[in-house]
């Protein structure tokens, strides 16, 4: 096994080598047997370097009272939640099924928080019932709505008051976002939570979009106190959990970000200092990043299923974006590393697009990559796509999600999620159907009569590699292989016992 050549390397990637023959290795797990067992396209997540990433942002704050949480929103895998767990760091939950997620990754409820932008008061009873930490109240109707529920059941509901600040830094700017209470109503809101006998205000909350410079946190932070002060002055109400959100940056291609480590110890004392200054006891430190524990960590297998002359040669690959990258369709700059996985070795010579599989003009990967030669049958890596591609994925063109894969430090992989099944897809549909006339079933009456996992599972995808080019040989074995076997004519005349067989 050999180390990532040069052409390639980035230190972020340290669990990439490759073998003798030019095969990328995951912690010295060569692709092709991922690619063998688990099918393409995969997610492939790296346990070492998701666990390093939580404690190196823990390391990097020196604050006594730093509480760390996962934003589960941008990868809730329940082996990644479980980990996270594992090292020490709690939930934030952007939803109820989130929350439920977290539980069942083993959080206790009082290292969950719920952060959104709408709750209904099934969820708000639910929350308060499961015992979460906090509900954040991201608008003055969302505290009332809140106040409200408390009251149905005679109870303080712990809240976060959600607010935005107007920041302004060169390109950045909050005043676009949609969520939190603007800056300029913190009063008519403190004043509300602070007289509510049914809502207990315990913390603050700031979350602004992607944060290219730290500076954001030390003026967010600012402008928190200083509602804490208010709080304590007016409604002597303490504040005990100052929450900055999440927005730390990755890596992506070349572009380089700032490490929380790069502002950590100089954030602490400016934080501990604020504190002291208004005369505060000191609150817990919230910190709620998604993407920073698991873009850099997850891998995107792909394979090229085939290659299209045009202005730039395109190569079609097994996934999409809409299935499995969905940041390239969402974000126009989105741009990923990849690597030629079965072809390390082969010096770079072409440039090629690469689309998705779907029959959408759109889907596309990356407008431009340099490469060696490839053709179908190649495997290709689509680095740093650990974040916000499986959980915002779709089943557009009613293609199956990928599955996803864990390898440990001995290079050892295990599935952690399983490729979507036809039976989860169209369950919303055919649970209605379950239930429609007797007499409408007829019209469906092929949905019914057909196991459509098992007929599937019976001819089983082929995951040995797509053959590069339709040769001679390969023509001959496809007339070799056994004609498909034709469907039995229905019989129509009754559906419903049929339909069981
Ligand atoms: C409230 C809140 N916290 C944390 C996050 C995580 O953000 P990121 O993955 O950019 O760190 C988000 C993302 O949208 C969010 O809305």
């Amino acid at each position: 096994m050999n180390e990532l050549s040069q052409r390639y390397s980035r230190p972020r990637w340290d669990y990439l080598g490759e073998t003798k023959s030019g095969i990328l290795t995951i912690e010295g797990l060569p692709v092709t047997e991922i690619a063998k067992k688990y099918g393409t396209p995969c997610y492939i997540m790296v346990e070492r370097a998701i666990r390093q990433r939580f404690r190196e942002f823990k390391a990097a704050f020196p604050y006594p009272k730093l509480r760390v949480q996962y934003a589960s929103k941008c990868n809730s895998n329940l082996e990644i939640m479980r980990i996270a767990n594992q090292e020490g760091v709690e939930l934030d939950a952007s939803s109820i099924g989130e929350v439920i997620l977290a539980l069942l990754a083993d959080f206790s409820p009082h290292e969950i928080t719920l952060t959104n932008l709408y709750k209904t008061p099934q969820d708000i009873l639910f929350a308060v019932k499961v015992g979460v930490l906090a509900i954040t109240a991201d608008s003055l109707e969302d505290l009332e709505l809140i106040a409200q529920v408390g009251k149905s059941i005679n109870k303080k509901i712990r809240i976060f008051i959600r607010l935005t600040p107007t920041i302004d830094l060169g390109q950045y700017t909050t005043r676009k976002v949609q969520y939190g209470i603007p800056y300029a109503q913190y009063k008519k809101a403190c004043d509300f939570a602070a007289r509510s006998p049914y809502l207990n205000p315990i913390g603050l909350h700031f979350h602004g979009p992607y944060v290219y410079n730290p500076k954001v946190y030390f003026i967010a932070a600012k402008k928190l106190v200083d509602v804490a002060e208010y709080m304590i002055r007016e409604h002597n109400q303490k504040i005990s959990y100052i929450d900055l959100g999440g927005s730390f940056p990755v890596a992506y291609g070349d572009t380089e970000v700032f490490h929380p480590r790069d502002m950590g110890k100089k954030f602490s004392d400016y934080f501990v200092k604020l504190i002291y200054k208004a005369n505060l006891p000191l609150p817990y430190l919230v910190f709620e990043p998604g993407k920073f524990f698991v873009a850099n960590t997850g891998v995107g297998l792909t394979r090229v299923i085939s290659k299209k002359l045009r202005r730039t040669t395109t190569l079609v690959v097994d996934g999409s974006t809409y299935a499995f990258l969905p940041d390239p369709i969402i974000y126009e700059d989105a741009v990923y590393d990849i690597l030629p996985a079965s072809k390390m070795q082969q010096r770079r010579s072409q440039h090629y697009k690469i689309a998705g599989c779907t029959c959408d003009c759109i889907d596309t990967i990356c407008k431009s990559v340099h490469l060696p030669q490839t053709k179908p049958g190649d495997l290709l890596a689509i680095m740093d796509c650990g974040a916000y591609s499986n959980t915002i994925a779709s089943n557009f063109n009613s293609l199956k999600r990928a599955p996803m894969v864990m390898v440990n430090e001995e290079g050892v992989a295990r599935l952690i999620r399983r490729r979507d099944r036809f039976s989860d897809m169209f369950a919303p549909e055919l649970d209605v159907l379950k239930v429609a006339d007797p007499h409408e079933l007829q019209r469906y009456y092929n949905l019914f009569r057909v196991n459509i996992n098992k007929m599937w599972g019976e001819h089983k995808e082929k995951k040995s590699p797509v053959r590069g080019r339709f040769s001679s040989q390969s023509k001959r074995r496809a007339k070799k292989s056994p004609p498909a076997q034709p469907l039995a004519t229905p019989d129509l005349s009754n559906p419903i016992t049929t339909a069981t067989t």
